[in-house]
């Protein structure tokens, strides 16, 4: 069983989601299937697939204009939701510390956060992408919980279309294992960045690959139903 999660960005329509969801809902797989989407488009899934957000806010209420908080993507339907995204640490300047809270607050509501790691192309040139990893797991996952998934997520292979060798997903992977396993909180471990139907399969063969989040990629059926028919 692996896990396959798509990750729409800021794309797509309630239209193109019931198109998607038409097809995904009638596959047979023994895959999960999270689909991460906008806010305006959070509604139950199905058996097949789940319906997951892409950020929330690490607060539980209150006055904090714009923010959406975990209970209320729990009362939209969403069983999952992304925190710690590259896109955002680099935009918001979102830390190790707020994801960890942001994970936090999933947690107490029952959403399952997928919390990303991962380096930029100067952190990894400067030969820092293990010490990078360990710290961004180490400092993003709340403490005295196993109801998580890790993603990692090399800044450089986002949306470029280059992704690492295997050897060098094999090694990450491991590494983030190992810390996991030190924690005492082991966890599913995804690849993303740059996946694609071609190279799914094979990613996800790689020892400690438990699945894969998906962004470019997962918007079109045509493109995402092979990476899940094509998942062991
Ligand atoms: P990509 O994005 O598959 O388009 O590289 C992955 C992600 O940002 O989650």
């Amino acid at each position: 069983m692996k896990i396959i999660a798509g990750n729409w960005k800021m794309n797509g329509t309630r239209v193109a989601l019931d198109a998607m969801l038409g097809k995904l809902c009638e596959i047979k797989t023994d895959n999960r299937v999270i689909l991460c989407v906008p806010f305006t488009m959070l509604r139950p899934g199905c058996d097949a697939v789940a319906i997951g957000a892409q950020d929330i806010s690490q607060h539980p209420a209150g006055a904090h204009t714009g923010d959406i908080s975990a209970a209320m993507i729990s009362d939209a339907g969403a069983k999952y939701v992304i925190v710690g995204h590259s896109e955002r640490r680099a935009a918001y300047g979102e830390t190790n510390d707020i994801v960890r809270a942001k994970a936090a607050a999933a947690i107490e509501f029952g959403i399952t956060p997928i919390i990303c790691v991962g380096e930029t192309a100067a952190e990894r040139d400067a030969g820092k992408t293990m010490e990078i990893i360990e710290r961004a797991v180490r400092e993003s996952v709340p403490k005295n919980t196993k109801q998580f998934i890790i993603a990692y997520e090399p800044r450089w292979a986002i949306g470029t279309g280059i992704t690492p060798t295997a050897n060098e997903i094999r090694h990450v992977h491991k590494h983030i294992a190992n810390i996991l396993g030190d924690m005492g909180v082991p966890a599913p471990i995804l690849y993303g960045g740059g996946v694609n139907s071609k190279n799914s399969t094979d990613i996800m063969d790689i020892e400690n690959v438990d699945g894969v989040l998906v962004g470019g990629a997962s918007l079109k059926p045509d493109d995402f139903i092979p990476i899940i028919m094509g998942a062991k």
